[in-house]
């Protein structure tokens, strides 16, 4: 089963039209993990905000003494919790890292436009480093999921057993061949296009150019996860305005509420 491009703009837009208000709620963190150094997997029980979460979309999480939300993706959504998973940055997700099983954590969301998986066929999910936790909540999304995860080396390498558990097939890379295949993403996806009726992508920009133009020399269509710096995450600053085309126009859309999913052909790389 292949979709063309128009079919799954067609799907995105339903979706737009069905997808439910963001809310605030203090969340308990209720488990918490390092699953490898400065990464920390979070759990926090949120009845509200789980149902309503959909893949790729994002959560804002307060930071005690800081004035701006930090945005962290829904890495899962299960029964009344979200998984957020997340790397030390600066100060803020510092901050967050020092949070204690049991505290509350004041989060907003679900916020934002995820991606848009069809209900029948093969979607390739491609995720480097941090950009690997989205990944796992949408390719439970899909009807057979290949999961591609890059990752620089072997002690950076999260989450594989998740996505062994709800995809059908996993392939890990590494930058320098310490643990599964040796190079990046687009050296996995170059094995498996052929097979696949969506490409969906979150990881660093070069990364997303890369897959982007392999999926259009496949003429398969591909949704993108973008990130840009935050303020408030829902519309409201312009602060993460990124370049983006329409009917061969330029302008400029809101990550935080356009995105942080686009198709592909939308971004001005
Ligand atoms: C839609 C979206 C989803 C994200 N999902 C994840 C995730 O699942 N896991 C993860 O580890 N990281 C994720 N990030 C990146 C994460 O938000 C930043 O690493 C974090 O905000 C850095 O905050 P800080 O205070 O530690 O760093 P600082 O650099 O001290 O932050 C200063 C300010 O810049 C903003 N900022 C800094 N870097 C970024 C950035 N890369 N993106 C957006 N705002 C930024 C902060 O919100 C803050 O307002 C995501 C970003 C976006 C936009
Ligand atoms: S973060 Fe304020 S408009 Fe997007």
């Amino acid at each position: 089963m292949c979709y063309t491009i128009k079919q799954i703009n067609n799907f995105m837009g339903e979706r737009v039209a069905t997808i439910m208000k963001y809310d605030v709620e203090l969340s308990r963190l209720i488990k918490k993990e390092e699953i490898a150094q400065g990464i920390f997997d979070f759990t926090v029980k949120c009845p509200s905000l789980a149902k309503k979460a959909q893949a790729g979309q994002f959560a804002h999480l307060a930071v005690p003494g800081k004035t701006l939300r930090r945005p962290i993706s829904i890495c899962d959504a299960v029964g009344d919790s979200l998984r957020l998973v997340f790397q030390v940055r600066g100060q803020g997700t510092e901050k967050l890292a020092q949070a204690k099983v049991g505290d509350d954590i004041d989060v907003l969301a679900p916020l934002g436009h995820g991606f848009t998986i069809p209900p029948r066929g093969t979607v390739a999910f491609i995720g480097g480093g941090i950009g690997v936790p989205p990944m796992l909540y949408s390719g439970k999304q899909a009807e057979k999921a290949i999961a591609i995860l890059g990752f620089r080396d072997k002690a950076g390498v999260i989450l594989a057993k998740d996505f062994e558990e709800a995809c059908s097939q996993v392939i890990v890379t590494t930058d320098d061949g310490s643990f599964g295949l040796h190079g990046f993403v687009t050296d996995a996806l170059r094995t498996v296009i052929d097979k696949v009726d969506l490409v969906c992508a979150c990881g660093p920009t070069p990364m997303l150019k890369a897959v982007a133009a392999m999926a259009r020399e496949h003429n398969t269509p591909c949704q993108v996860s973008m990130e840009e710096r935050m303020g408030c995450g829902v519309g409201a600053c312009l602060v993460c305005a990124c370049k983006t085309k329409k009917d061969n126009k330029e302008g400029y859309s809101h990550v935080c509420k356009n995105g942080p999913v686009f198709n592909a052909e939308e971004v001005v790389w």
